[in-house]
């Protein structure tokens, strides 16, 4: 059964193929010059691309095209006379095909992707009346005889193409055009001066090419001339004379171009004349009081020429007027009276003359919309035309004037204002509160004048604004938080005032700032973190102030230019040239006797592991440490009250020690779970911790450190995580700090417990008595420094727990000499291991934005998404570190006007031979030279730029043990 149904069906097939390939045959013998149109169409549709199918119905089938789509045919003789495809996305070459449709009239194909060029044979050009090819990617030059044949053509259209070389002089065998658009293409040479014969020519655009040369006599033939456009080429001389015959003429475009003279006098007879823009051209001398005979003019722009004398008062006659530019030119005096009788006027520009007198009045009492005064000499007060508008203005620009006075209060009439300038004039007294009520306006530039007071709250009502401009005034007083509302607020710039006070943190709520300067003020107080996340900041210039403390971290501030914080003697961080103590003065008191012992001893023992209840508020104290500034917190740590308060208190929290952590206590939403590794037994006598303002050790990327002492009098290091939005879930928190709980080597800070709630997440570290390695080089402890042979410990020790680490898979990712501490006996102890596997995930922003701190230390491979991140970023900073601890020097040193990256400086002074020089000056001659040049030979290859050029830390441990005991290998580092 299925066999015969396939046979079937090809036999289908096989009658189909035949009747498509006879019946073609068999219509051509019937009626030959029929097909000529259906052939010519296929041929056309197989050259083009028509990627959205529009031409499907075409069909080499059909024995007549006249129902396909864009084809229009003669009724009468069903032969295709207009082809429109306009629009189409046809893409691809126009082929031969169209030259068999004999009968065309129209061919239409604008906005589509056409390439290649026209070749004589596109078409049969001798009947067409319509040839329309604007916008496509048509280029090369016109066939000089393309328009031998054509005239019966009315309207041909070439316009945004990329045709190029000379217009053809044929096109003046086009005896019957009547509109010639060429425009936006790239077409060049001299004018062809046979266009002045098509006399029945209505509209010329040729604008937006490269023609040059003068424009040729003759132009009086066209008296049809509706329009005519040769803007934006480079033709020069002057206007032809001969264009006040074209009485017909209602517009006139030769802007941008190189013509020169003064106006023909003829323009005068162009009473029809609506439109007339000579701008961007060398016209000189006056305009001529005809001008105001011209009184069908709705458009004059004579901008950027060099026009002087007086705008004459004949202007009060054009009432037609609606846009007038006659900027950048040099008209003096003041503008005539008359001008009140243009009553139509909506956009008025005469900014860039010599104009002097008052502002005139009527300006406010017309409907303009548009006024730019900007770069005159305009005298007097703003106050009384201000005060009488209507209330029509969007754009007002009187910046770089004369104007005197106050800003009157009045301006809060402008409802529908979008930009005010008026900047650069002499303005004096406070900016008036109504400037809230310009609900619209998105643009308000009030500098260099002389406005004091404050910037009003009500500027918070502006609530459209995006630019702000108040500088070179003498603005006193805060920035009002209020500025909040100018949500859109893009640019902020009060630079060069008297303002003081802190910066409000509000400006962290403008998400849109891009470019803040508060430079030359008299801010003070410290800069908000939350600046760190404006996402869309340029630059944020706040020197020369009296701001203080620490820069933000993260986001823009990681790159901001030394120079836009200079001159703020007391702001620190590494831009500033200027580190910030370690320890903030954040104080913390424990008070010891809130809590009682009286139950002390008394804990039972629980399956062997004893319970331990800590009480919330205590680690609610120790996370808000961070945040207090100032006050005094009784808080209890270790509470031995098990039954009591863990019925008392559903917030009470569980702690479980033992090395089991399988038996940890499964916890409530409500409480937090606190887990020790080790089951000391004095941890579980209980002992009273104090935190004082002096128990924070410090801060890093991670976290403030505290220290505390449990009750066992055993002191302990507390890290509170401040990345805690970030952290993983529970579960994977918990896997990943007992793996780091694990980890012990004599060179690390061992991890002995942690605490976790969904919010608040604490590290408890074995604590290291004898401060970190940056202290000891960098600030000396007790005005001891570190010997050659304390230093060669401290990077044996460093590398060996490096190459420890390494061995269980462990990244550091985060080594600096602050993070290396020093332990009674010297030994060094690397802490903050492992903290980057905490995060949901190794992002390179979140790593480098959390560690930016380590300036200096951070491998190249962190500023480039391609290059994977493997151990070999801890060599690097291992590397750094080793040349910091032999030199003494940081990382990255700031000098008076200079940036100096220490490898760079120990790699330039080793290829000078002089690398000796770099060993810390402290230890000038106290140093065995064939220790320390090898050390910091080793130190330049683990800052390698490529990852695989810089050795393995266990390489680097037998490479430093050979370096101490020569005699014991061969190897030499060279
Ligand atoms: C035209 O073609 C170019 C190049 O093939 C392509 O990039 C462009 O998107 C096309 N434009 C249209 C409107 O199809
Ligand atoms: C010429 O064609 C371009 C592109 O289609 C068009 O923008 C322009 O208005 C046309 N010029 C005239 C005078 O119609
Ligand atoms: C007036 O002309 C100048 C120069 O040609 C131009 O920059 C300015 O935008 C024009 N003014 C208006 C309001 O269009």
């Amino acid at each position: 059964m299925r066999a015969s149904f396939l046979m079937k069906s090809q036999l289908i097939v096989v009658f189909v193929f035949v009747l498509v390939a006879t019946v073609p045959d068999l219509v051509r013998s019937l009626n030959p010059s029929l097909n000529d149109d259906v052939l010519g169409l296929i041929v056309f549709k197989a050259d083009v691309r028509d990627p959205n199918g529009y031409l499907a119905s075409w069909n080499e089938d059909d024995d007549s095209a006249c129902n396909w789509v864009g084809v229009k045919c003669n009724p009468r003789s069903n032969r295709v006379t207009e082809l429109n495809l306009d629009d189409f996305s046809l893409s691809g070459r126009i082929g031969r095909g169209l030259l068999q449709l004999q009968f065309l009239r129209k061919l239409s194909l604008a906005k589509n992707n056409l390439t290649g060029s026209i070749s004589p044979s596109i078409a049969r050009v001798d009947n067409l009346r319509v040839l329309d090819l604007s916008e496509n990617s048509l280029s090369g030059a016109i066939p000089v005889d393309f328009f031998r044949q054509c005239g019966s053509l009315r309207v041909l259209a070439l316009a945004k193409n990329k045709f190029s070389g000379k217009i053809p002089e044929s096109l003046s065998s086009c005896s019957a055009l009547a509109s010639a658009n060429l425009s936006s293409n790239q077409f060049s040479g001299s004018l062809p001066i046979g266009i002045w014969s098509l006399n029945g020519l209505r509209s010329l655009d040729l604008s937006d090419n490269s023609l040059e040369a003068e424009i040729p006599k003759g132009i009086e033939s066209l008296n049809n001339l509706r329009a005519i456009n040769l803007g934006k080429n480079q033709f020069s001389g002057k206007v032809p004379d001969g264009i006040g015959s074209c009485l017909l003429l209602k517009s006139i475009d030769f802007s941008e171009n190189l013509l020169s003279g003064s106006l023909p006098e003829t323009l005068r007879k162009l009473s029809l004349c609506n439109y007339l823009n000579l701008r961007k051209n060398s016209f000189r001398g006056e305009v001529p009081d005809y001008i105001g005979e011209m009184k069908n003019l709705e458009t004059l722009d004579l901008s950027a020429n060099r026009f002087s004398g007086y705008v004459p008062s004949s202007m009060g006659n054009l009432q037609s007027l609606k846009v007038l530019n006659l900027s950048a030119n040099l008209f003096t005096g003041s503008l005539p009276d008359s001008m009140v009788k243009c009553a139509n006027l909506i956009l008025l520009d005469l900014s860039q003359n010599s104009l002097t007198g008052d502002l005139p009045a009527w300006i406010f009492n017309s409907g303009l919309q548009e006024v730019s005064l900007s770069e005159n000499d305009l005298l007097g007060s703003t106050k009384s035309p201000l005060g009488n508008s209507l209330g029509k203005l969007e754009i007002l620009d009187l910046s770089h004037n004369s104007f005197a006075g106050e800003i009157p209060s009045s301006i809060g009439n402008l409802s529908r204002l979008r930009f005010l300038n008026l900047s650069g004039n002499f303005l004096v007294g406070r900016i008036p509160a109504t400037i809230g009520e310009l609900k619209a306006l998105d643009n308000l530039d009030l500098s260099e004048n002389q406005l004091n007071g404050s910037i009003p709250l009500e500027i918070g009502g502006v609530v459209s604004l995006n630019e702000l401009r108040l500088e070179k005034n003498f603005l006193s007083g805060k920035i009002p938080s209020s500025i909040e509302n100018c949500s859109s607020l893009t640019t902020l710039i009060v630079a060069h005032n008297r303002l003081s006070g802190p910066i409000p943190a509000a400006i962290a709520q403008l998400t849109n700032l891009q470019n803040v300067d508060l430079s030359f003020n008299n801010l003070s107080g410290s800069l908000p973190k939350q600046l760190a996340n404006l996402p869309h900041l340029l630059s944020f210039n706040i020197s020369h102030n009296n701001l203080q403390g620490e820069l933000p971290a993260g986001g823009f501030f990681n790159t901001i230019s030394p120079f836009s914080v200079t001159g703020n003697p007391s702001l620190c961080g590494s831009v500033a040239n200027k580190s910030c103590p370690m320890v903030l003065p954040k104080p913390i008191v424990l008070n010891p006797n809130s809590s009682s012992d009286t139950a002390s001893g008394s804990l039972p023992p629980n399956l062997g592991h004893k319970r331990i209840i800590l009480s919330i508020s205590a680690l609610i104290a120790i996370g808000a440490a961070a945040v207090i500034v100032v006050g005094v917190i009784a808080i209890t740590v270790l509470n031995l009250h098990v039954r009591s308060s863990a019925s008392r208190s559903a917030a009470a929290l569980t702690l479980s020690a033992g090395d089991d952590f399988s038996h940890s206590p499964t916890t409530d939403a409500n409480s937090g779970k606190l887990v020790m590794f080790s089951g000391d037994p004095d941890f579980s006598t209980g002992a009273h911790a104090l935190l004082n303002k002096d128990c924070e050790l410090g801060r890093g990327g991670f976290g403030a450190v505290y220290r505390t002492v449990l009750r066992d009098g055993h002191p302990v290091a507390i890290k509170k995580l401040t990345v805690s939005s970030l952290v993983k879930s529970q579960e994977d928190f918990e896997r990943e700090v007992k793996k780091l709980g694990k980890v012990r080597h004599p060179n690390l800070v061992a991890l002995e417990g942690y605490y976790w709630t969904t919010s608040l997440q604490l590290l408890i570290y074995e604590f290291i008595s004898g401060g970190n390695l940056y202290k000891h080089l960098h600030e000396g402890i007790g005005g001891n420094f570190l010997s050659w042979n304390e230093r060669f410990n401290i990077i044996l020790g460093t590398a060996k727990s490096l190459a420890y680490l390494h061995q269980l898979n462990i990244i550091h990712y985060n080594i600096k000499s602050s993070n290396v501490l020093i332990d009674s006996t010297g030994e060094p102890k690397v802490g903050d291991f492992g903290l980057a596997r905490l995060l949901p995930m190794l992002d390179r922003y979140v790593l480098s934005s959390k560690i930016q701190s380590a300036l200096g230390y951070m491998a190249p491979e962190f500023a480039c998404r391609t290059v994977k991140i493997t151990e070999k970023c801890d060599v690097y900073g291992f590397g750094v570190l080793v040349l910091e601890v032999v030199t003494g020097k940081r990382p990255v040193e700031y000098m008076e006007d200079d940036v100096v990256v220490l490898c760079d400086m120990v790699r330039g002074a080793l290829e000078e031979g002089k690398v000796e020089e770099c060993v810390d000056g402290r230890l000038q001659g106290k140093f065995p030279a064939e220790e320390a040049i090898p050390v910091m030979k080793l130190g330049l290859i683990c800052t390698s730029q490529v990852p695989s050029n810089r050795p393995d830390m266990g390489e680097v441990v037998n490479i430093l043990e050979l370096i101490r005991c020569p005699s014991e290998g061969q190897e030499e580092l060279e």
